[in-house]
């Protein structure tokens, strides 16, 4: 029997009551006292799916009572927040992204897949795609920054990782990127709160990633909290059917937020939960995640019944959820072997990929010669050196504490409280706790406390050489801490192999390579802040006093651009070629450039291509990322790196929302950051 064949089949078997279980979604209360009916709802068919059950005596249990005790023995998707790592925890997405290596981040992904799939879970909430411009935002770390072509392109190699090639092979879970849409444009940067922006923005800047993941195959959407343009996204037939469904050609399921169908009453865009109901599924939302209410399952029948949502709409939803079950292969075999599971953790593969994705998630944002450091004389300070817990980072799935490596544990050194007589050189492990960082945690300040600033000004007051290693989930402003410090790093939470990613840098077992992937700010104020904002009427550079600035701190270039990194080596950049100045609009051509590793050290550089349209029919952006390619080059040799360009990416969508490529003068800008590079212009015909 073909596979529609086989789920045309079961919906004609399903009583419409069965049709809204499979739209339901509920959390892991059904282990706890509150829930306990939960178990007779799952036997009468009412439950489709669940998040949060990660041990797999639990999901095999789960599965067994719905093959084996419902009426059609429809197994389950099993959800789960897989966000850096199921139980060897990777570094954060952010801080992933500062390796510049989305095949690294495909890697990561696929490793976690595989330990959440052993277990029995087989959707996770991940990637998340958020573009974020503002580091007031606390969900900035579970994305891959700013940038909308390097988060499409991480989007994109997450997506892959997580699914594989085929999801039936049992090392794979579907992937459910997230939040459709604009979620990290909140007004002020508070979570929740409204998106209000226009339809081109959208489109040229957070688009994007989502239609790369749904390019690469993702198998769901979930939707967002917030409101856009004044309709909850979760409600919205404009975002969830206009956009998602007939723009984009997505074929997946679309699952709301946690409670966020229910929200739609809070917002204040439907009378009832009822009214609620038919607004979303209307809208396109097929499953509901329920927090607190169960929406479809209490009221989607009664609508069905009235006519106010079609059975076509009901079964359409079914089918999309039906197919995804088919094709992880559930209706063959849905438990796993719990022994196999155990086995399939933190294992000694997991914990080298952790150890080099955590090495490359570090950037070095200044080294007055002092790193890699070669004294013995050293020790270790600030509240992060000893603490394994900090090193999970936000979101950290099932890790624990006790599997990770802080520095305490890497290093040979002491940790040192205040008295730093014996000691030549202090590295300090301080920044943001991971519990400021995340759903929720939006900060006013994106400053260091007072306590780690206090640290490193005690240090330098005893005369000592010193090493800053700031830990965060957003960007900081780091203006004093890099004044006091001799060598600064810079990292998200490492995951389960920090420390001795951290060692592995500072002693030049490994030459930093990270980059940022967010703007620094100077000060706080700042925010948005990001590296392709609009040419204005009046730039920065011409006349300072009437210039787009504030005047009490500079915002060009910021603390540290985009894009930005330092090596134990040095490289230089000359010969800027470009095989054709004057492609054709649906041309290709060929970005060449000569770098030269300069230093005493082997080292990797990435190589960044910006483009800017000089003149269009609307105001462009000052620069924009358009490719990059990461190479490593020995101490002493030249490389000429070729970044290919397509022509077509050129374009953007203009205000009635076609993607036009305008001829006419482009600025080609290739070099280490978004603030340091050689131009050259094309001619497009
Ligand atoms: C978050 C989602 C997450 C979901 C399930 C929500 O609060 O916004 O990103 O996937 O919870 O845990």
């Amino acid at each position: 029997m073909s596979k529609k064949e086989f789920i045309d089949s079961l919906i004609k078997k399903m009583t419409v009551a069965e049709k809204v279980g499979q739209l339901n979604q509920c959390g892991n209360s059904i282990y706890g006292e509150s829930y306990k009916i939960g178990w007779d709802i799952l036997r009468q068919g009412g439950i489709g799916s669940f998040l949060g059950i990660t041990d797999v005596e639990k999901t095999n249990e789960l599965q067994r009572v719905a093959v084996t005790e419902t009426r059609l023995g429809i197994p389950l998707l099993l959800g789960f927040d897989v966000i850096h790592g199921f139980k060897t925890i990777f570094p954060t997405p952010w801080s992933e992204a500062f390796s510049w290596e989305p095949e690294l981040a495909e890697r990561t992904a696929e490793a976690a897949s595989k330990e959440a799939a052993y277990s029995g879970i087989n959707l996770m909430f991940a990637p998340m795609v958020d573009i974020s411009r503002d580091s007031r935002w606390g969900r900035l770390v579970e994305g891959a920054g700013e940038d909308t072509y390097l988060g499409s392109e991480f989007a994109k190699a997450r997506v892959k990782g997580i699914q594989g090639e085929n999801l039936a092979d049992r090392e794979h879970c579907a992937a459910c990127t997230k939040h459709f849409i604009a979620y990290g444009a909140a007004i002020g940067g508070r979570d929740y709160n409204s998106v209000d922006m226009s339809e081109q923005t959208l489109f040229n800047t957070y688009v994007p990633p989502f239609k790369a993941a749904i390019e690469a195959g993702t198998r769901s959407i979930m939707t967002a909290f917030h409101d856009f343009n004044g309709e909850p996204c979760t409600g919205s037939k404009y975002l969830l059917t206009d956009v998602l469904r007939n723009k984009l050609g997505f074929k997946g399921f679309a699952l709301s937020d946690a409670g966020s169908c229910n929200q739609i009453l809070v917002h204040g865009f439907s009378e009832n939960d009822k009214d609620t109901a038919k607004i979303a599924m209307n809208a396109g939302l097929d499953v509901e995640m329920c927090g607190g209410k169960t929406i479809y399952a209490d009221n989607l029948e009664a609508l069905v019944e009235e006519g106010l949502v079609s059975l076509e709409a009901l079964d359409e939803s079914v089918r999309r959820v039906l197919e995804v079950k088919y094709d992880l292969g559930l209706f063959e075999n849905p438990y796993r072997n719990e022994q196999e599971a155990k086995d399939a953790l933190l294992t000694e593969e997991t914990r080298n990929l952790a150890r080099e994705a955590a090495r490359k998630s570090i950037v070095l944002l200044k080294n007055n010669g002092i790193l890699p450091l070669t004294t013995k004389k050293a020790a270790l300070a600030g509240k992060f050196a000893d603490s394994r817990e900090e090193m999970l980072g936000c979101w950290s799935g099932v890790g624990e504490a006790k599997d990770c490596i802080a520095p305490a544990d890497a290093f040979d050194f002491p940790v040192a409280d205040g008295n730093y007589e014996n000691y030549d050189v202090i590295i300090a492990f301080i920044g943001e706790k991971r519990c400021m960082n995340g759903e929720a945690r939006s900060r006013s300040r994106e400053v260091l406390e007072e306590e780690d600033l206090e640290l490193l000004r005690n240090i330098k007051k005893a005369g000592k050489k010193l090493v800053t290693v700031v830990i965060s989930g957003r960007p900081l402003v780091l203006k004093e801490a890099r004044e006091l410090s001799d060598a600064l790093l810079f990292s998200g939470a490492l995951g389960t192999e920090a420390g001795n990613a951290y060692k592995d840098i500072i002693f030049g077992k490994y030459n930093p390579s990270g980059k940022l992937v967010s703007s620094f700010p100077e000060s706080i104020g700042q925010q948005p802040l990001y590296y392709n904002i609009n040419h204005t009427g009046k730039p920065l550079g011409d006349d300072e006093r009437w210039a787009t600035r504030y005047i009490d701190s500079r915002i060009y270039p910021p603390l540290y651009p985009f894009g930005f990194g330092l090596s134990y080596t040095e490289f230089k950049y000359s010969n800027l070629q470009i095989s054709d100045c004057n492609p054709k609009r649906d041309g290709e051509i060929t970005v060449s450039i000569d770098v030269e590793n300069i230093g005493e050290y082997d080292g990797e550089e990435t190589v960044q291509l910006y483009v800017r349209d000089i003149v269009a029919s609307s105001v462009r952006p000052i620069k924009e990322l358009k490719g990059f390619k990461k190479v490593f080059i020995k101490a002493g040799e030249k490389v000429t790196v070729n970044i290919p360009l397509d022509i077509k990416n050129l374009g953007f969508y203009d205000r009635q929302l076609n993607y036009v490529v305008e001829s006419g003068e482009f600025s080609v800008m290739v070099g280490a950051n978004s603030a340091d590079y050689i131009s050259k212009s094309i001619f497009v015909e």
